[in-house]
């Protein structure tokens, strides 16, 4: 059982907050705030009951401290978003940080420096994870997108402290993804895209086994083509996993999934050359698959309207590219109009959700590349584990 933050009593209480602030970063300042307005709810909650709030994230992979990677930018947007002072502190640890958070006053926040710029975080040190719990009362975890990493503020810490919850996105996030993996409504059906099969090889066996559809997309669709027999041209094959592709279409059958493939396609000499419309499946030898074409478009948009339950990760194309981004868009909006529920992965999928202005029109977007893809392939979150009571 775990509890959520709403089950515990907050006034006077030093309340440490896990979240994930792991956010893109340009010219010094926060490039996409949706991972902090996403832990608002809890923090507003917090510190409305009279929580000395204590906030705490990691950024970026530092070795050691690294200035660039300093929580400023994000604790400055955070002051932006909620409307109050945000204290920095210079460190997550020693005496500096534990003086301040004895002068922490109730409904006031303090946000930790980068976790990272220790070591001992990402080891799971039981000395660092000791010297996080012993400045708070209340452990609550609310970074769902590191929650697939064990490390001292996600998992060794929590059973150090009295009392521990989930927040509120942590709580939503498992609600939604939960929903995947036990109940999805049927017609269920995933799209799965990004680069390569081998990243998601267990996400796709494990949906096989309840999807009513699967559609793939991505440049790992030209694996499952080059398997089917399909002429790709130059497009990218992970020749290791053609076997695997075709276990997978055979599972596929056995399910009686209908898995889709592109059947046409947008393709170009190269990245950065001009798109040249593919209108069949085959692909001519000098060019590559960048995104799937319009009628493949229509086929998956088709599948989605009709899905009382859609969950998507990994884009349709190259879609950092504007000629190769048709595509993933359309399938952004076909989730848009679908009325069932709608469950974005984070990571590129999320980012492109946010870039077609469609975010409000999603059941859920996921804050968790990574952590949501585990969590979907039926593994044990560690960041999740430790808040069991
Ligand atoms: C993420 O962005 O996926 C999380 O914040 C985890 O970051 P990591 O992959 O560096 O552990």
């Amino acid at each position: 059982m775990i509890r959520s933050i709403d089950q515990l009593e907050l006034t006077g209480k030093r309340v440490f907050v896990r979240v994930d602030f792991n956010v893109p970063l340009a010219d010094g300042e926060v490039a996409d705030d949706a991972r902090i307005r996403a832990a608002l709810p809890t923090l507003r909650w917090a510190l409305d009951r009279g929580g000395k709030v204590i906030v705490a994230s990691h950024l970026g992979r530092p070795k050691g401290v690294d200035p660039k990677l300093s929580l400023e930018p994000a604790g400055v947007r955070l002051s932006e978003l909620l409307g109050r002072d945000v204290v920095l502190a210079d460190d997550c640890v020693g005496d500096g940080v534990r003086k301040l958070v004895m002068d922490l006053r109730e409904g006031r926040l303090l946000l930790l420096e980068n976790l990272r710029f220790h070591p001992e975080e990402e080891e799971n040190a039981p000395a660092f994870a000791q010297a996080l719990a012993a400045l708070c009362d209340v452990y609550v975890n609310d970074a769902f997108g590191t929650a697939h990493r064990a490390h001292a503020s996600t998992a060794g810490m929590a059973r150090l402290v009295a009392e521990r919850a989930a927040g509120f996105l942590m709580k939503k996030e498992l609600e939604y993804l939960g929903k995947v993996v036990e109940k999805p409504e049927k017609p269920f059906v995933a799209i799965l895209g990004g680069a390569k099969v081998s990243d998601k090889i267990k996400v796709l066996d494990q949906l096989l086994g309840r999807v009513d559809a699967l559609l793939v997309g991505g440049a790992m669709a030209y694996t499952f083509l080059r398997a089917t027999g399909a002429q790709v041209g130059r497009s990218r094959v992970e020749e290791a996993k053609l076997q695997v592709a075709l276990d997978l279409i055979e599972k596929a059958r056995k399910h009686g999934v209908r898995l889709l493939l592109p059947r046409d396609h947008v393709a170009a000499a190269g990245p950065d050359s001009a798109p040249v419309a593919v209108k069949d499946v085959a692909i001519p030898a000098e060019l590559m698959g960048l995104d799937i074409g319009p009628s493949t478009v229509e086929a998956f948009s088709a599948e989605i309207a009709r899905a009382r339950t859609v969950f998507w990760n990994g884009p349709m194309g190259m879609f950092e590219k504007r000629p190769f981004a048709a595509g993933t868009f359309a399938i952004a909006k076909a989730m848009a109009a679908c009325k069932g529920t709608t469950i974005v992965g984070g990571g590129d999928s999320a980012a492109a959700v946010a870039e077609a202005g469609l975010v409000e029109e999603m059941s859920h977007v996921s804050t968790g590349g990574g952590a949501s893809l585990e969590f979907i392939e039926g593994r044990e979150l560690p960041g999740v584990k430790a808040l069991e009571a």
